[in-house]
């Protein structure tokens, strides 16, 4: 039946370019999930825009003697690009320096503002003489309280993980001036975690143990049984949606409140485009909203916002937080600042057509359930030993052989026998079996079911050797071509979650539009076939090339000399 679905994407920092632990983590994940539920017929918004409040991004404009404006714009752009390369289908991508997203963030502060959600707290934080502003997050830098890191973050430790305040740290000093900071007293709005403790538990805790992910529910038990405390919504800067009550001038909302606000800012935008309601994506009790996010995004998917959205009072809570763990790049963490990554638009420049490559090995090999490491090499291997030599070489030879045997036109089959059969209950269970991993955020096990059908088409093709009986028995050969374009239209359907743009490819090569069927993943497993014969398929292409050892060695060259 169908269902309606609010899918979410962490909005990514605009400060720079995307890479792929981002892609492995948030965008294919969720791409993966959207476009999958679209294909089964639900009504999917998927959502997702540019991150562009935060200190991280007021720092590098500070730092390149430029606005934040400029900085976001820059790389809204490069990022959105890159989403759109790579055929992360989101039906809106929003920025937060939109107005309608300071609308949507100052209105659901002023709610929670009069419905007496927040306290307001005096206290003593870190100032930049010099500079002549308040400290906040990574503003400030010193010792890690709790490993000795001596660069540690106001709002975080990088090396542990641990979730710090400005006067947690050791030795601090301004990420600015690098001076020692004053102390200066300053009023900050505090949201009243601990009044939604209870409300937590019980939802959480009581009913979410065997639905989410492990990390997931851990992460939200330690912070549930550690007590929560009040936590601090607005910031001394001037860049962000600015506190939208009197005498709160060079105050902003912490980009940590306002971020998730825009994801239904986001919807909201895609409503007036589209003349649709958003609140049908937000309101309904029938909708189900998932977070895709990072690991180190839980607490704020989980425990905040989620707090925020009861406060509030109208919103639905998420059904699901897939988070997935890190992706580590040749046995490394990545990293921005060692330029210890693989940037999107560079991988676009030296791979221009292989989108798909990436995205196949990035799912199979996605960090789902603990910390993951991509190798150039590993990419060679799946790259040529499975797109190339498993999938590509069957839809290839079938396609081919069609073309050789019946000048490009499906032939009409004779009666299937025990192997046809088989061969076709088989991948129907594999199809079942898939849609189950995915409807349980098991994408990496799914994709390898899907290469795993595309491997059985290849051994089907080499037992039954069409090519040593087309002169002795061409009616059996008619059917064993037959099912193996069958074959081939089912994988066309399976492929487009993982790697929509070589499924196109298929379905164009097939084509797909011609046959009697839709080909929906709906008709995978009705008795008719999807094909129809008598219509010719267009010209063949390929849909993988092998990647030589050269291109690995030059890609794990440009890491090494960063
Ligand atoms: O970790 C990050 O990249 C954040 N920009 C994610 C924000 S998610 C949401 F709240 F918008
Ligand atoms: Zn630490």
């Amino acid at each position: 039946m169908s269902k309606t679905y609010t899918i979410t994407a962490a909005l990514p920092y605009t400060n720079g370019p995307i890479h792929i632990g981002h892609l492995s983590g948030v965008y294919i994940p969720s791409d993966i999930y959207a476009r999958f539920l679209r294909i089964m017929g639900n009504d999917v918004l998927y959502i997702c825009g540019s991150d562009e409040h935060g200190v991280p991004i007021t720092i590098k404009a500070k730092k390149e003697n430029t606005t934040p404006q400029k900085i976001v714009d820059r790389y809204h752009k490069n990022i959105k690009e890159s989403f759109e390369k790579f055929g992360i289908s989101f039906d809106n991508y929003s920025r937060t320096s939109e107005k309608i997203h300071h609308k949507t963030a100052s209105d659901f502060f002023l709610k929670l503002f009069n419905d007496g959600f927040f306290e307001e707290i005096i206290s003593e934080q870190y100032y930049d003489e010099n500079e002549n502003q308040f400290l906040p997050d990574r503003f400030i830098i010193g010792t890690c309280p709790k490993c000795g890191h001596t660069e540690a973050y106001g709002d975080q430790c990088e090396k542990c993980g641990s979730t710090l305040n400005p006067k947690d740290l050791i030795n601090p000093r301004s990420s600015i001036s690098g001076n020692i900071p004053s102390l200066k007293s300053t009023k900050h709005w505090y949201l009243k975690l601990p009044e939604f403790e209870d409300f937590l538990k019980n939802w959480i805790l009581k009913s979410k143990k065997e639905t989410w992910r492990a990390n997931v529910y851990g992460q939200c038990k330690s912070w549930l049984d550690e007590g929560l405390k009040s936590r601090a919504v607005t910031r001394d800067l001037d860049w962000g949606v600015p506190v939208p009550i009197e005498n709160s001038a060079g105050k902003v909302l912490y980009v940590w409140f306002d971020a998730p606000i825009g994801y239904i800012s986001s919807t909201k935008e895609w409503a007036v485009k589209n003349n649709k309601s958003w609140e049908k994506y937000w309101m309904n009790d029938e909708t189900e909203l998932v977070h895709f996010i990072g690991k180190d995004n839980i607490v704020f998917h989980c425990i905040i916002f989620p707090s925020m959205l009861k406060a509030h009072g109208k919103f639905i809570l998420p059904k699901s937080v897939p988070a997935n763990e890190f992706l580590n790049l040749e046995g490394s963490k990545i990293s921005t600042s060692k330029n210890w990554a693989v940037w999107l638009p560079e991988y676009l420049n030296d791979f221009p057509d292989k989108q798909d490559v990436l995205r196949y090995v990035l799912t199979v090999n996605a960090p789902e359930n603990k910390d993951n490491d991509f190798t150039w090499k590993d990419f060679q291997l799946r790259n040529n030993s499975e797109l190339v030599a498993i999938l590509g070489n069957f839809i290839n030879r079938v396609v081919i052989l069609t073309k050789k045997y019946y000048d490009s036109t499906i032939p009409k089959p004779s009666k299937l026998n025990p192997n046809d059969n088989s061969i076709l209950n088989e991948i129907d269970n594999r199809t079942k079996k898939i849609e189950n991993l995915i409807k349980n955020f098991k994408f990496r096990e799914a994709c390898n079911e899907f290469m795993n059908i595309a491997r059985l088409g290849n051994k089907y093709l080499a037992d039954e050797e069409p090519w040593k009986i087309i002169n002795t028995n061409p009616d059996r050969v008619r059917t064993i071509i037959f099912i193996s374009i069958q074959i081939s239209s089912i994988l066309s359907i399976i492929s487009e979650p993982f790697i929509p743009l070589t499924s196109k490819k298929i379905k164009d090569m097939l084509n797909y539009k011609a046959h009697k069927n839709s080909w929906t993943w709906d008709n995978i497993s009705k008795k008719d076939f999807l094909i129809s014969e008598n219509i010719k398929l267009n010209e063949p292409i390929l849909l993988f090339s092998k990647i030589e050892d050269y291109e690995i060695q030059k890609q794990i060259d440009k890491l090494n000399n960063n």
